[in-house]
């Protein structure tokens, strides 16, 4: 029988448990921090693992990270080297970030926030109606997700690109990649959207540079990691004009601090972390089939490339 450690982000342990104790009655579940017998722990679920927590046990054989991201495993520097590491793919979760990346992207175009704001005041202020062929929308990120969302813009009708490490080829999204692709790909963009992994290439991408290269006006969202986005540079790009609004759903840290200016900034909108989470009714399979293939010596669903970093 194997053992699993468990150690949740958003759901509770015991919408875990129910689900594993349902699919697959012999695998032992171990709910951090009561680890029992380190030595006899063969897999780890994991979120944001305590640095050195997974070097320390003997039996390891693989490590699945319980979110589409893995930085929080690279955060660890003794995370084991020759264990496979895996992250959720899964099409609700991909579902789930699309609705949130169209709520937020849809709420910048058509200006909710101001109507938001007339609303307070008691004021009947109609806003203009840009269309939606006239609203580029860039998406800094290719991959499963940022993918989906480039692919939903498009079907409303906002001229997408983009933005990736190796070229990508996707109907109806005009693709830039690498660095040299950076600066068109921010030049055609009036709504931008953070789907990148965090990574060493990746950490504080958005920043004065990167925003002085939108055109006056643009507008940006952060569905990636909050260390994507320097803070200062974003709020001083939106005081001075520069960017219209920001959305941020992810922060550094997490949850935003009390203090941060960003909660009370009038051209911010915030949203805690939400736009996808992991659904134990749809990720227990995946971790069920990455151990059964661990065990017969089979290369596993969804690895994480080390040297990338995602
Ligand atoms: P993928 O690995 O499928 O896609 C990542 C994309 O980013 C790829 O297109 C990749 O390029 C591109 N990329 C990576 N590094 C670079 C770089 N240096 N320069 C240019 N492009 C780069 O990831 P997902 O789409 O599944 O997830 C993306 C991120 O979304 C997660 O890592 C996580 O941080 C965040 N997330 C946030 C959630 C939320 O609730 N806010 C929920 C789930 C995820 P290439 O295609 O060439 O490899
Ligand atoms: C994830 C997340 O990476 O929730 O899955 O951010």
């Amino acid at each position: 029988m194997a053992v699993m450690l468990l150690k949740p982000a958003k759901a509770a342990a015991d919408a875990w448990l129910a689900r594993f104790a349902a699919a697959a009655p012999g695998l032992e579940i171990r709910v951090w921090p009561d680890l029992g017998d380190e030595g006899e722990i063969d897999y780890a679920f994991i979120w944001d693992p305590p640095p050195g927590l997974l070097a320390r046990l003997p039996r390891l054989k693989g490590v699945f990270s319980l979110g589409a991201g893995a930085d929080h495993l690279f955060r660890d520097p003794d995370l084991p080297r020759d264990l496979p590491l895996t992250r959720v793919v899964d099409p609700s979760m991909t579902a789930r970030v699309t609705e949130h990346g169209l709520t937020l992207i849809l709420h910048l175009h058509r200006n909710m926030a101001a109507y938001g704001a007339a609303q307070r005041r008691g004021e009947w202020a109609p806003e203009p109606q840009p269309r939606a062929q006239d609203r580029p929308v860039g998406i800094l990120g290719l991959g499963v997700l940022g993918g989906d969302l480039a692919r939903h813009c498009a079907a409303l009708g906002f001229p997408v690109a983009g933005w990736s490490r190796s070229a990508k080829r996707l109907d109806g999204v005009e693709g830039f990649h690498g660095t040299e692709g950076l600066a068109p790909f921010l030049a055609r963009t009036e709504i931008l959207v953070c789907l990148l992994p965090l990574t060493p290439e990746t950490n504080g991408i958005m920043d004065a540079a990167l925003f002085a290269g939108l055109p006056k006006g643009a507008m940006m969202v952060n569905l990636g990691r909050g260390a994507h986005l320097v803070t200062e540079d974003l709020i001083a790009a939106l005081d001075a004009g520069h960017l219209a609004h920001a959305s941020l759903d992810v922060f550094d840290p997490e949850p935003l601090p009390a203090a941060s200016p960003l909660w009370a900034h009038p051209k911010v909108t915030i949203t805690p972390h939400v736009a996808g989470i992991t659904d134990p009714d749809a990720v227990v399979a995946q971790v069920i089939e990455n151990i059964r293939r661990i065990e017969a010596g089979e290369p596993v669903l969804y690895p994480v490339d080390r040297n990338l970093g995602y």
